[in-house]
């Protein structure tokens, strides 16, 4: 059996050495990694996520050609990490295969997130071709009625038949590094370890993180009255653990908008961090700007709270698991 590790590993060391503090004291020149959002929009309505439940407030769209090559022409001849991620479905693009091509061209290495929905053999293909370098299949809960819960879809089989299909198609071949990744509610560490062990022959890894709920506004959400019920039934049985993490985003990333404002989040569905504007701005001069620079001495002093966005941005991998009910 092929050993495969993350091609991502050695930025993620870069990112995850040393603390805030020592990080505002040494800045990095430039980013590592890059999330871009090629659309907002997305085919699924999953509760718990601001896209799928309407309750995001900026415009939708998909980004256009001279965004993405603005953004390329920035950052050509340095090696980063460009994962194509955020808030919609990224395979939705009608251009995602040049876009992924034109990025692996000039030496980024690149990412994808889905939720498996346009995976069809042929786009898989493509994918392989290319290849990518790495591809998370994102799941929800740990079987067919808990995902279809939260995901509003009857999706949890089909999901795990496309990820074996991939899995199957990539054969010997070293890339892309295959990740499988669910957040969970209220489901047991058995129910959990069971999921685990059902996927983890499909991919390379595989990752349980907590759902969180603390970013959705209630009054904004635009679902069925039935929907609206179980959305507040499910938040009520969330397993976040309430710790403020040190900030994993701006002292080593941006994030940009299908649009091109940047933001210095990439949990910022709503613009409520926007730190610039690739239509009129390079990204260097958006990594140095002030407005960042404000956010990375609020955070290297664990400021959360007066932030926000930030003050509910938890620990999402440092999950509360409900102890088995004692008879
Ligand atoms: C917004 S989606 C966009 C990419 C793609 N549509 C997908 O579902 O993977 C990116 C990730 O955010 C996660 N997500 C959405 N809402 C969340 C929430 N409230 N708490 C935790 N993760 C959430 C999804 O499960 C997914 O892994
Ligand atoms: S989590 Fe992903 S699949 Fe679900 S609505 Fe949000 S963007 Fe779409």
């Amino acid at each position: 059996m092929t050993h495969r590790t993350n091609p991502f590993i050695p930025l993620y060391a870069f990112c995850n050495s040393g603390n805030s503090k020592h990080k505002l004291k040494n800045p990095a020149a430039f980013p590592y990694i890059i999330d871009i959002e090629l659309t907002n929009l997305c085919n699924f309505r999953c509760l718990m996520c601001p896209t799928g439940n309407h309750s995001q407030q900026r415009p939708q769209g998909f980004m256009p050609e001279e965004v993405f090559h603005r953004i390329l022409d920035n950052i050509r001849g340095r090696k980063l990490g460009l994962r194509f991620i955020r808030w919609g479905e990224p395979l939705m693009h009608p251009k995602v295969i040049e876009f992924l091509t034109a990025a692996k061209a000039d030496g980024h290495l690149v990412h994808l997130n889905t939720n498996g929905s346009y995976l069809t053999e042929e786009m898989a293909d493509k994918l392989l071709d290319l290849p990518i370098d790495s591809l998370k299949f994102s799941v929800q809960g740990v079987d067919r009625d808990s995902y279809r819960e939260m995901r509003n879809v009857d999706f949890f089989d089909k999901l795990l038949e496309t990820a074996a299909m991939l899995h199957e198609k990539r054969g010997l071949r070293e890339l892309p590094f295959l990740q499988i990744s669910t957040t969970v509610t209220y489901e047991s560490k058995e129910l959990q370890d069971a999921f685990l062990e059902r996927v983890s022959h499909l991919c390379d890894a595989t990752n349980i993180g907590a759902t969180n709920f603390d970013w959705l506004d209630l009054n904004a959400i635009r679902l069925k009255p039935s929907e609206v019920e179980l959305l507040k039934s499910l938040m009520q049985q969330d397993s976040v653990l309430r710790v403020h993490p040190e900030c994993p985003e701006v002292f080593d990333k941006l994030s940009i908008n299908w649009n091109g404002k940047v933001t210095a989040c990439c949990m910022d569905s709503n613009d409520l961090m926007v730190v610039g504007d690739v239509a009129c701005q390079s990204i260097e001069e958006i990594w140095n700007s002030d407005r960042l620079k404000e956010f990375r001495v609020l955070l290297a002093d664990m400021r959360h709270d007066d932030m926000e966005l930030c003050k509910h941005c938890w620990d999402t991998h440092n999950l509360f698991v409900p102890s088995p009910e004692v008879p």
